[in-house]
């Protein structure tokens, strides 16, 4: 019995994916850029199992049958084509970040489940492909696969849409979390209905390949504040869009949004630090090593607060059987 185990780590997006241009092969209508995350791992073993006939999923201990595992079979399909396999397989997956809570469980969870999946049905893939095939899992998982800083180009086929590296100022975030509950609509079907309701989203589409193009500038250059200034612009532009979905979606809380004015009120203080925001109620904040204590007491009390530092790649950390 072949079986591998590999962890990998969430990423927060400074430049936001929010559409697809093709949902079969989980195309996004533009690149995105972030920093993969060294705090919140997932760890997921997958098992090939010879007699079972359909795939298992155990999730923090409890066995899946509803969506998530149709997902990761739907996932699994795709590996056993590539590596021409018919075999079933266990997959025992621990996430340590509140899930569906918009902290990119679905990030780590697919690139640990790419890193463990090809390792167990005996592919050798390079980064890049491993890149692609987590991005067939969740869109935002192809740059997990990469660490620190990754832009994924947006690309126009399965070939071309990947994450690589990007050489990055030296930056820290602290993840405030509002609320670990799951969000009440998925950022999946929230994505599908920007596409098909918002008036604003050619505008969201055309503005932030522009954002994209800046914020690689600015990574390059090693400009945090123009890095910054597009960080937050980007992710307020991301929950403006989403809030004009017929029926609307919000996302943000009125904690949310307290964390949002209290981050402007220290940088008018003078200290570096910009807020983003997934499809959650949940905060991040984009800052300087040295502003992090700043940060976190400007924010005492209005969260749960966490310090991350940019992170590994995602790996196998054990590989077991033929
Ligand atoms: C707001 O990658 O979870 O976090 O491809 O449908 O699985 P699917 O979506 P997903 O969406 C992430 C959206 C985001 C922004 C981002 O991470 O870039």
């Amino acid at each position: 019995m072949s079986t591998a185990t590999a962890i990998a780590h969430p990423n927060i997006a400074l430049v936001k994916y929010w559409g697809k241009r093709d949902s079969a092969l989980n195309l996004p209508a533009t690149g995105s850029l972030s920093m993969t995350l060294d705090i919140f791992p997932t760890t997921t073993t997958v098992s090939l199992d010879e007699g079972a006939s359909g795939d298992v999923l155990v999730f923090n201990g409890e066995q899946r049958v509803d969506g998530p595992a149709e997902r990761v079979t739907r996932f699994l399909d795709i590996v056993r084509e590539m590596a021409g396999s018919t075999l079933s397989a266990r997959v025992e997956t621990v996430n340590t970040v509140p899930s569906a809570a918009g902290l990119a469980s679905s990030a780590s969870g697919f690139a640990a489940l790419a890193v463990a999946a090809s390792a167990a049905y005996g592919l050798d893939l390079d980064t890049r492909s491993l890149s692609r095939l987590a991005r067939r899992g969740s869109g935002s998982a192809s740059r997990s696969v990469i660490p620190g800083f990754a832009i994924w180009h947006a690309g126009d086929s399965d070939e071309t849409s990947f994450a690589e590296p990007v050489a990055a100022p030296d930056l820290a975030m602290v993840v405030a979390m509002v609320e670990k509950r799951e969000k009440p609509v998925s950022s999946r079907e929230a994505m599908r209905r920007t596409v098909l309701t918002s008036p604003f989203y050619p505008a969201w589409v055309s503005s932030t390949a522009e954002s994209l193009e800046a914020a690689a500038e600015a990574c390059r250059d090693g400009d945090v504040e123009r890095l910054g200034r597009i960080t937050e612009v980007n992710a307020l532009r991301m929950h403006a869009l989403i809030q004009s979905c017929d029926p609307p979606i919000r996302y943000l809380s009125p904690v949310s949004v307290e964390i949002f004015d209290r981050i402007s009120a220290l940088r008018e203080s003078g200290v570096e630090a910009w807020a983003t925001a997934d499809a959650g109620p949940n905060v991040v904040i984009l800052t300087r090593p040295a502003s992090v204590d700043a940060v976190t007491a400007a924010l005492d009390g209005l969260a749960e607060l966490a310090v991350a530092h940019p992170g590994p790649a995602a790996a196998l950390v054990s590989r077991a059987g033929e």
